[in-house]
């Protein structure tokens, strides 16, 4: 009996699918309208994108990757999307020339706290690399506003009603036996290192140090908007000096935090966002931008800024923390007392593990040192407990690509048993509110305006395109006004 069990174990398909994210600079991020406290508050910063196949034949799309809503929809209309040229280098989905699709003629408005758009829900066929969904529920855009391109939900459904949700990517990958668990990795990397990856079933132990920190995501009633998001609780702050030594704030906090993809900056409480800027070395509260400015210097200097969960440390490089607008630097934080938010300085400085089977998030300080993917099992202790090979982080600034992610998507196996018409969502119209917040961009083929600015200071609102977006999105006046 039993070698009979484990060679079956030993024959499981590895069970993961492995997608690369691309990584560019300056547009602007989806906010939920109710966290949207002040339009002057948008930044602009790196963005992430992934690219999925969709239809028969195959037609590639880009899509923006949104950890902060669930659905998945395609074609934006360029023309009212802010940034028509921008929108219009991607390629757009001919719906007519697909052989599977199925139009459920049901048609739905999704919100995002900056811009909508208007769908028909259809189901097709989506490949990512080697693994093809079947009748996946998806949207193709038909009207939409202030959004570059189309958007892939990583979210449960956000809506409190079950009615209201579908078999969303990740709840077929897994029914369709391409994954093992509704669970992904995400590895997001800066600008100048774009090799991130986003692992769907599985866990690369070469991009972490030490072992995965296990946090509940809270329940919805707990949390400040009620929405089930990806939320966990933030138990402290604190500093580390480039001298090597380090200054704790505190390691009490209780503070619901959201992990979002896409937003840019991290919005913390006043009180650790006071704490912060009163203790970065010579950081000055500007009321006019409403950040605390330093000397771009800093960025440069092997400080970190120290967030804890549970027994984890986090630790956020100085460079990664502080960021450059027009020529002014600024600590990338920003007070919410209501619905702190974790964007994505923080979630380039931490590996982590979203398993929505089980409720949990697991997080690791980021690192690079090469690449072994292990498959996410099934069941409670789905996410393997396996050490993170690396040892030390990259020095700051150290935008070196060693990372032996190999461009295309890996392999995945497993069958793809068909659970019968994917439309639990006919009829009752799946209907996202209150979707996204995070975005994501990057552009796979559209690595364009990335002029980094080389003044030694963090992720920068770049030239060109990244420039122009974060002048507009940042507000002319506060731009000036931080500049005198
Ligand atoms: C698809 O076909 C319809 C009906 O013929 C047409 O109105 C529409 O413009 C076509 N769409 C695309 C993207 O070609
Ligand atoms: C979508 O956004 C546009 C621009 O902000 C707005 O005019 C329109 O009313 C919105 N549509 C819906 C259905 O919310
Ligand atoms: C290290 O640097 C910090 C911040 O500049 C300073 O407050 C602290 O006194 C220094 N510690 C030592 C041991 O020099």
């Amino acid at each position: 009996m039993l070698p009979f069990l484990l060679s079956l174990s030993l024959l499981a398909p590895a069970a993961f699918i492995r997608a690369p994210i691309n990584a560019l600079p300056g547009l602007p991020k989806l906010k939920r309208r109710q966290e949207e406290i002040d339009v002057a508050n948008q930044k602009a910063g790196t963005s992430y994108t992934i690219d999925f196949e969709i239809g028969t034949p195959a037609q590639k799309v880009t899509l923006i990757l949104d950890t902060g809503s669930p659905d998945l929809w395609v074609n934006p209309t360029c023309e009212t999307s802010g940034q028509p040229e921008y929108c219009a280098s991607f390629p757009v989905f001919d719906y007519n020339s697909s052989t599977t699709i199925v139009d459920l003629k049901v048609a739905d408005v999704l919100s995002y706290g900056k811009g909508n758009v208007t769908i028909e829900y259809v189901t097709d066929t989506v490949t990512i690399g080697s693994a093809v969904i079947k009748k996946q529920i998806l949207g193709i855009g038909f009207g939409s506003h202030d959004i570059p391109m189309g958007i892939l939900g990583l979210s449960t459904s956000v809506n409190p009603d079950p009615a209201a949700s579908y078999p969303y990517v990740l709840d077929n990958m897994a029914t369709q036996g391409l994954i093992n668990s509704r669970a992904f990795s995400l590895d997001l990397r800066s600008v100048d290192n774009p090799n991130g990856a986003i692992i769907f079933g599985g866990v690369d132990t070469g991009k972490f140090i030490g072992t995965l920190e296990k946090l509940p995501i809270l329940d919805p009633a707990d949390t400040p908007s009620g929405a089930d998001r990806y939320w966990v609780t933030l138990a402290g702050v604190g500093l580390t000096f480039p001298n090597g030594s380090s200054e704790t704030g505190s390691n009490s906090l209780d503070i619901p935090i959201f992990l979002d993809s896409g937003g840019t900056l991290s919005r913390l409480p006043t009180k650790v966002f006071n704490w912060i800027g009163e203790n970065i070395p010579g950081a000055q509260f500007d009321t006019a931008s409403g950040f605390y400015i330093v000397d771009c210097s800093l960025a440069s200097q092997e400080g970190s800024v120290d967030f804890l969960f549970g027994s984890k440390t986090i630790q956020v490089a100085w460079a990664d923390f502080i960021w450059e607008i027009q020529g002014v630097c600024v600590v990338g934080v920003l007070p919410e007392d209501t619905e702190p938010v974790f964007g994505d300085s923080f979630l380039r400085a931490a590996y982590v593990v979203y398993d929505q089977d089980n409720r949990n998030l697991h997080l690791a300080q980021a690192a690079n040192c090469g690449s072994t993917i292990v498959a996410i099992k099934s069941g409670k202790d789905a996410v393997p407990s396996s050490a993170g090979e690396c040892k030390t982080t990259e020095p700051p600034r150290a935008a070196s690509a060693s990372a032996t992610a190999s461009g295309s998507p890996a392999e995945i196996t497993g069958g793809g048993g068909l659970p019968g018409p994917a439309g639990t969502g006919t009829g009752t119209a799946p209907v996202p509110t209150g979707g996204a917040t995070g975005t994501a961009t990057g552009g796979a083929t559209a690595a364009t305006g990335t002029s980094t600015s080389k003044s030694g200071a963090a992720p920068t609102l770049g030239a060109g395109l990244g420039a122009m977006i974060a002048f507009g999105a940042l507000g002319a006046v506060n731009v000036a006004a931080m500049a005198m």
